[in-house]
């Protein structure tokens, strides 16, 4: 199943309830939410309150991406204000294991993010434990920067990977993605599409509306090659 996962970071704030709320009513599933820490990234954006706000009238899955220094200290706080998953850089934990099994501890489903610069054989001994990856097609800190063209080959050696494992862990992908570049990232293995500007910038169901052709496209194309 593709989902395409909206990011608020490039959301309208002064009326993020109601963008929120044409989100979800165009059938979208999951809200991608990007927390900053000004240490792990360059910069600062929202916390745990913003998200403990927006959760009292979205039933959308919060998908909860954390861009901070040793995220284990924060997990709790972020599961009490409503995340659904929680994703954390693998480059930010000093212990990866220990972290992933707090998350699951705490009931949620758990994703780990590779910057762009991160080798896959950093999942190695931790693959068969979490739901998701997520790729960074680009430098983590900033919305609306240009999609990194080597990620494709990154997918599609994931995708391999967890297939060749028999696994069922969902490959995300974030950062510059538009309705020109999404296509070859689905052809490439992923099924979870993060995006912010391309969403948000202009008229928002529009926006969501055209991922959902590009989507539908490709399913298509995808059960006409396996017949
Ligand atoms: C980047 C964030 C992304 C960002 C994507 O650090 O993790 O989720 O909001 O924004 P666009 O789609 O504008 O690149
Ligand atoms: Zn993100």
């Amino acid at each position: 199943m593709i989902k395409l996962a909206p990011s608020i970071l490039a959301a309208d704030f002064r009326d993020l309830g109601n963008q929120i709320k044409i989100i979800e009513d165009s059938g979208i599933r999951y809200l991608h939410i990007d927390v900053m820490d000004g240490m792990y990234v360059p910069s600062i954006s929202f916390g745990a309150p913003i998200i403990s706000s927006i959760r009292k009238t979205s039933n959308l899955i919060f998908d909860v991406h954390l861009m901070v220094e040793e995220p284990i200290r924060l997990i709790k706080e972020f599961a009490d204000a409503g995340a659904d998953i929680i994703t954390i850089h693998a480059e930010a934990c000093k212990h990866l294991n220990r972290t992933v099994n707090y998350i699951k501890e705490l009931g949620l489903k758990v994703g780990i993010s590779l910057n762009p610069s991160t080798p896959l054989n950093i999942l190695e001994y931790v693959l068969e434990d979490i739901d998701m990856v997520l790729i960074m097609s680009v430098n983590p800190g900033y919305g609306g920067q240009k999609f990194i063209n080597n990620s494709l080959e990154k997918i599609s050696q994931l995708k391999n990977k967890i297939d060749s494992m028999s696994l069922n862990i969902d490959i995300e992908v974030d950062g510059g993605i538009t309705q020109e570049n999404v296509e070859e990232i689905l052809n490439a293995g992923a099924n979870i599409i993060v995006s912010g500007t391309a969403v948000f910038k202009g008229d928002i169901k529009e926006n969501i509306n055209s991922f959902n052709n590009i989507f539908n496209k490709n399913i298509l194309a995808r059960e006409k090659q396996d017949e």
